[in-house]
């Protein structure tokens, strides 16, 4: 028994928050292992309805560890907020969850920096959520930054003086105006707030549980189109959302990862600049943006849409060895008549394509596309297995586990829990 991992596939937003929801009560643990609040995880059960930032998606669920694992980027502030935002809900957060103490901290001079290099950018803005997740990351790989742990030190505040200064050099070179005195204060607020929290060296915490048999489950962050390595560079964020992230994020072997689930939305979305082959800026866009409510969680973006795209799907199930597939959003295609699939990229040169290049990526493709007829309305009470799928849909599903050779195994027809269909 291992660590199981759910990524999404994409770019973001494939509903992950919805299923680690789903599948919770499974697990002992549930563990967020990159990224930081520039997620937004959305659960809905009854008449509740969440966003969630830091805190994983195994919250709601009595009797399961949540961990924030050390490859998280963690803003104090954002974690006072959303706790607050919880306290309706009599979670008692300090024994639930375990915060590492590796993970570092974003601190306000991060959020400054991260408007800094946007604005700088101009029209090659990469489009990020603001939230200093970049910065936070460079200051982790450049080996100053401020981890959780160093809040219980007795130099902290002197650490913090300094890195900000520093950083404040810079902005004032850059001449962005950083009037920074008020979030400071706040900072240190939400600081004293975290100590009363569970700060916790989570890989032995982790690895005890794996020793025990314990079942976790990995909660990944943004998709694997956005990943730092292999995503669409420079249009990424700054972490490994990939399974391997999974690893290195929370201390765990290889050989402990169990069954990869590649999460995805039966179309495609993105927030933010950077290459979308088979993106709709038609009506049919505009259409999938109105039914499947596609604005973003964090920011309230409207979010970019357009069909399902094959060769990227392909290049993230191959580079996550996916085990099993989920996928989300099924009934926003409910209205189409006809659906869409790119098959394949045309190149520049005029070869084809059927999965991602460095080639295709930093091009203009033109997608080639399959027609698939739509499935008309879905009367989701009644469908309680997969026998009873419309015919059209079930040659979509079909299409696509041969395409991708990996079997779907959860469909989703709705945001609330209950709106699943498992195999
Ligand atoms: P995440 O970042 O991957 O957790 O996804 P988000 O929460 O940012 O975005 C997914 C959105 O789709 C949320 O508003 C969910 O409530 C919603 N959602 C999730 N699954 C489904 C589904 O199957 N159908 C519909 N219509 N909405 C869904
Ligand atoms: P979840 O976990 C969708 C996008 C931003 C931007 C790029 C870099 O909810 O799926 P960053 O702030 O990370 O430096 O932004 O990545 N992005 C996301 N898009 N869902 C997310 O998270 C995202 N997190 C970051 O829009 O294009
Ligand atoms: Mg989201």
């Amino acid at each position: 028994m291992g660590v199981d991992v759910l990524l999404g596939l994409q770019w973001g937003d494939e509903g992950k928050g919805k299923i680690v929801d789903f599948l919770a009560p499974g697990y002992n643990i549930v563990c967020r292992f990159q990224g930081g609040p520039n997620a937004g995880h959305t659960l809905k059960f009854g008449n509740i309805k969440h966003v969630l930032h830091q805190i994983p998606s195994g919250i709601f669920r009595d009797n399961i560890r949540n961990v924030i694992g050390n490859g998280v980027v963690f803003d104090p502030v954002i974690f006072k907020n959303e706790v607050e935002k919880l306290s309706e809900y009599n979670i008692d957060l300090k024994k639930k969850l375990y915060i590492s103490k590796r993970a570092q901290l974003i601190l306000p001079v991060h959020l400054l920096l991260d408007a800094a290099m946007e604005a700088s950018k101009g029209k090659d803005k990469i489009g990020s959520t603001l939230r200093g997740i970049g910065p936070a990351y460079q200051d982790k790989v450049g080996r100053n930054g401020l981890r959780v742990g160093d809040i219980l030190a007795d130099d902290f505040e002197e650490r913090f003086r300094r890195l900000t200064d520093r950083h404040l050099d810079l902005l004032a070179y850059l001449k962005f105006d950083a009037d920074h005195k008020e979030s400071e204060a706040a900072f240190f607020e939400a600081i004293n707030f975290l100590r009363e929290f569970q700060l916790t060296d989570t890989e032995h915490f982790i690895n005890v549980a794996i020793g025990d048999g314990k079942r976790i489950l990995a909660e990944g962050a943004q998709g694997s189109l956005l990943d730092i390595d292999f995503g669409s560079y420079p249009f990424v964020t700054s972490s490994s959302t990939m399974a391997a992230g999974a690893c290195t994020g929370l201390g765990i072997a290889p050989s402990k990862i169990g069954e990869v689930f590649g999460i995805f939305k039966a179309y495609c979305t993105r927030v933010g600049s950077g290459p979308f082959p088979t993106e709709l800026k038609d009506k049919t866009g505009e259409k999938l943006r109105k039914e499947g409510a596609e604005f973003g969680a964090t920011t309230g973006r409207p979010r970019r849409c357009g069909w399902l795209d094959l060769p990227a799907l392909k290049y993230a199930v191959t580079l996550n060895g996916v085990t099993q597939l989920f996928m989300m959003k099924t009934d926003v295609l409910n209205v189409f008549e006809e659906i869409k699939v790119c098959t394949h990229y045309k190149l520049n040169d005029g070869s084809m394509a059927n999965t991602l290049t460095y080639e295709s990526l930093n091009q203009d493709v033109e997608p080639v596309y399959l027609t698939f007829e739509g499935w008309g309305n879905l009367e989701v009470d009644k469908i309680t297995t997969f026998e009873l799928l419309p015919a059209q849909l079930t040659k979509y599903i079909l299409f696509l586990e041969s395409e991708l050779k990996t079997p779907i195994n959860i469909v989703s027809f709705g945001p609330d829990r209950s709106q699943t269909l498992m195999r």
